[in-house]
C-alpha cells in the first residue's frame, strides 16, 4: 500500500516535470507572469486622470470644488481643470501639507497617503488623461 502511494507521487512529479519541459519546447519562450487583476495600479504602470485620479478628486474635493459654486472654489470636475490646478494653483503642495496646516486640501485633513502618492506620481508620469 505504501509503495503504491510513493509510486503515485513519483509518477505525478515526473509527469509534471515533463509537462513543463514540453510546454517550453513547444512555445520556445518562458511563460510570462500574469498580472494581478485585483491590483491594476502597479508601480510600473503610468498613473492617468481617468483611471486613477478622477475618483480620488470626486471623493475628496468636489463637494467644495464643484462647477459654478463660487469664485473662491476653483472647479475640479474635469481633466483640464485638475491638470491646471496642479500646474498653476499648487494642488500638489496643498495635498502634501499636514493636517491643521494653513491651506491643506481637503480642509478637514490630509488624505490617505496612497491617494497623495498617486496624484504625485500622476504629475511625475506627465499628467496624462488616459
Ligand atoms: C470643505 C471644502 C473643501 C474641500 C473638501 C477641498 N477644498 Fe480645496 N479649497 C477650498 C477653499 C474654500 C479654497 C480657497 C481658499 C484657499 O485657497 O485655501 C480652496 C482652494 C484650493 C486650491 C487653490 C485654488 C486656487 O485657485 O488657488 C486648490 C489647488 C485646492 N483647493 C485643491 C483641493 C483638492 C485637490 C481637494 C481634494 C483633495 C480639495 N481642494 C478639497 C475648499 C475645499
Amino acid at each position: 500500500m505504501k509503495k503504491t502511494i510513493v509510486l503515485t507521487i513519483l509518477v505525478a512529479v515526473f509527469a509534471s516535470c515533463s509537462d513543463s519541459d514540453t510546454f517550453q519546447d513547444i512555445e520556445g519562450t518562458t511563460p510570462t507572469t500574469p498580472t494581478n487583476p485585483t491590483n491594476p495600479t502597479t508601480p510600473t504602470t503610468s498613473v492617468t486622470y481617468t483611471k486613477d485620479v478622477k475618483s480620488i478628486i470626486d471623493a475628496n474635493c468636489i463637494s467644495c470644488h464643484a462647477s459654478g459654486r463660487s469664485a473662491s472654489f476653483r472647479p475640479l470636475t474635469t481633466f483640464a481643470q485638475v491638470k491646471a490646478a496642479v500646474e498653476n494653483a499648487g494642488l500638489l503642495s496643498r495635498i502634501q501639507l499636514q493636517t491643521g496646516q494653513q491651506g491643506i486640501m481637503p480642509q478637514a485633513g490630509r488624505m490617505a497617503q496612497a491617494n497623495i502618492d498617486l496624484i504625485v506620481k500622476w504629475n511625475t508620469d506627465g499628467l496624462k488623461e488616459n
